[in-house]
């Protein structure tokens, strides 16, 4: 979020979707999936105030199931989010070299997101994709069987696509 005006009108659109599930705890997980993608990958307090008023939880609840799925930020991330799986049968078919690969194409180390606010790049479990193992998730795109020069031709195409928007 940049400027106050955007800000209001992300958090009207995350309170329209909150309040479709109003008392409806069990739809926590895919609304703050929602809601984390319209807020630009994070959920940042003002966010997660305005779920749990819509929703009717305690803000402790939304707090909780943030905090337990690595798949939610609390903290902003970079507006491209680069999620490279480091499970088993992706991390014996070379997640090492593929995180490597990354770091230096994006000049970051995993966890960190690049000074321009373009990418942030992440380890996480499993992502459903062995079959193409070593697999990584840009925002919601698979890409498998990645091996360093895939990830290079990927992080160009990908510097090229935001850097032309
Ligand atoms: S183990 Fe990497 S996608 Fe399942």
């Amino acid at each position: 979020m940049t400027t106050r005006e955007e800000q209001l009108c992300v958090l009207e659109e995350v309170a329209a979707i909150a309040a479709k599930w109003r008392d409806r705890p069990d739809m926590l997980i895919p609304v703050l999936h929602e809601v984390q993608t319209i807020a630009g990958n994070c959920i940042p307090k003002e966010v997660a105030m305005t779920v749990a008023r819509e929703m009717r939880i305690p803000l402790a609840q939304i707090y909780s199931a943030a905090t337990f799925y690595s798949f939610f930020s609390l903290e902003k991330r970079g507006k491209v989010l680069i999620r490279l799986c480091r499970t088993a049968p992706c991390h014996v078919k070379g997640t090492k070299e593929t995180l490597s690969a990354f770091e230096q194409a994006l000049g970051i180390k995993a966890g960190e997101t690049t000074p321009d606010g373009l990418f942030t790049l992440e380890i996480c479990e499993c992502i459903g994709a062995c079959d193409v193992s070593p697999a990584a998730l840009v925002d919601d795109t698979v890409y498998g069987h990645l091996t360093p020069d895939k990830v290079r031709e990927l992080v160009a195409s990908l510097q090229e696509t935001e850097g032309s928007r």
